[in-house]
């Protein structure tokens, strides 16, 4: 190999070289100055489509959270139940009615379905809550509203899955840390719920089903936090829907009962009950040395 690659660029140089006098660096500058340029452009390109190729692929939620198409059926359904119940207070096209409802364009079908599916909408007065109510639709007529509004303007959805895929998806014990860590301080250890200030308070989780605990934590109801898919991804949320449900269907899940509070009502109450203890046997042992 002695015509190397060095030796081919070696005699290009002097190629191009040639035509320019030498010992003036200036007259080459231009044209090196422009491939320069060029190259950098290039490998700007390249470095963009990779880095979108690269995004594509492994995104997290953008492949993960496709809900099936609905059908046109499905969308005309939903708005003849919408123009039946909710344009009083969510206005012709979802655009909301001044004090009495907010607009519905872009809050997706996620919280169409969850709003309509607990219960809570249609509303049916102004409480400093919306509480959840036996619903007055089926879920699949949820859905259909759900498909109407989020053809009005997009937002969150949930994924395609039935509760059963979603609890049988789901790492408990993972869900448990994760609960603990998002969610017990509003809603309790055991989901059993909890005040918050102003008359408002955080419900129990007893009659959430799988895909309601996935819609409150993609769509944020009232005073609820939204937990994009950056915060909880959607396998954590299959983890911590499935640990719910395992809650509701296995009631006893250790420690006292005690209303379920957490190991700071069990210290008090082994506190107080440890202090009367006390201060009846000192009572009684005072009591006998007389
Ligand atoms: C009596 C008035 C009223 C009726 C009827 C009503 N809503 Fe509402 N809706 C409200 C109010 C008020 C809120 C805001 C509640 C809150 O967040 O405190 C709301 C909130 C919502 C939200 C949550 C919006 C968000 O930002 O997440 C959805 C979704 C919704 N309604 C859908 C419906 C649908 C679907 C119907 C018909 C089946 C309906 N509503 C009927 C008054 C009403
Ligand atoms: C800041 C307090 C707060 C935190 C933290 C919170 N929630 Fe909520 N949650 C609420 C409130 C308030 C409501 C009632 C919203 C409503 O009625 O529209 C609610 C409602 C819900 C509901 C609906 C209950 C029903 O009626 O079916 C579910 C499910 C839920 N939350 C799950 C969760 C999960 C899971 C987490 C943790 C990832 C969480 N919440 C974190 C305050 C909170």
């Amino acid at each position: 190999m002695t015509f190397g690659l060095g030796r081919m660029r070696r005699a290009l140089r002097h190629l191009g070289s040639a035509r320019v006098p030498a010992g003036s660096p200036r007259a080459t500058a231009p044209r090196s100055r422009w491939r320069r340029r060029a190259g950098n452009a290039a490998r700007m390109v390249v470095a963009l489509l990779l880095v979108g190729g690269v995004y594509a692929a492994v995104a997290p939620g953008v492949q993960a959270n496709v809900a099936s198409q609905p059908s046109a059926e499905d969308i005309a359904e939903g708005k003849a139940i919408y123009d039946a119940s909710c344009i009083t207070c969510h206005g012709r096209n979802g655009q909301g009615v001044e004090g009495r409802g907010p607009s519905l364009i872009g809050v997706g079908s996620a919280a169409v379905e969850f709003q309509v599916a607990t219960g809570r909408m249609p509303a049916a007065r102004q409480d400093a809550q919306v509480e959840r109510k036996p619903p007055r639709y089926t879920r699949e007529q949820a859905q259909a509203i759900g498909a109407y509004i989020q053809s009005l303007g997009g937002g969150p959805e949930l994924p395609d899955e039935t509760d059963e895929q979603i609890v049988a998806g789901g790492d408990i014990a993972n869900g448990g840390r994760l609960f603990r860590v998002n969610c017990s301080s509003c809603h309790a250890f055991g989901a059993g719920g909890g005040a918050l200030s102003s008359g408002k308070f955080a419900p129990s989780l007893a009659n959430s089903t799988p895909r309601d605990v996935w819609a409150a934590m993609l769509t944020g109801p009232q005073n609820m936090p939204v937990f994009g898919n950056n915060q909880l991804s959607p396998q954590e949320k299959r983890d911590i829907a499935a640990y719910i449900y395992t809650l509701q269907t296995d009631p006893d899940p250790g420690g006292w009962g005690i209303g379920r509070l957490g190991p700071a009502a069990e210290g008090v109450a082994i506190f107080l009950i440890g202090m009367v203890a006390l201060v009846l046997a000192t009572l009684w042992i005072v009591g006998k040395q007389q």
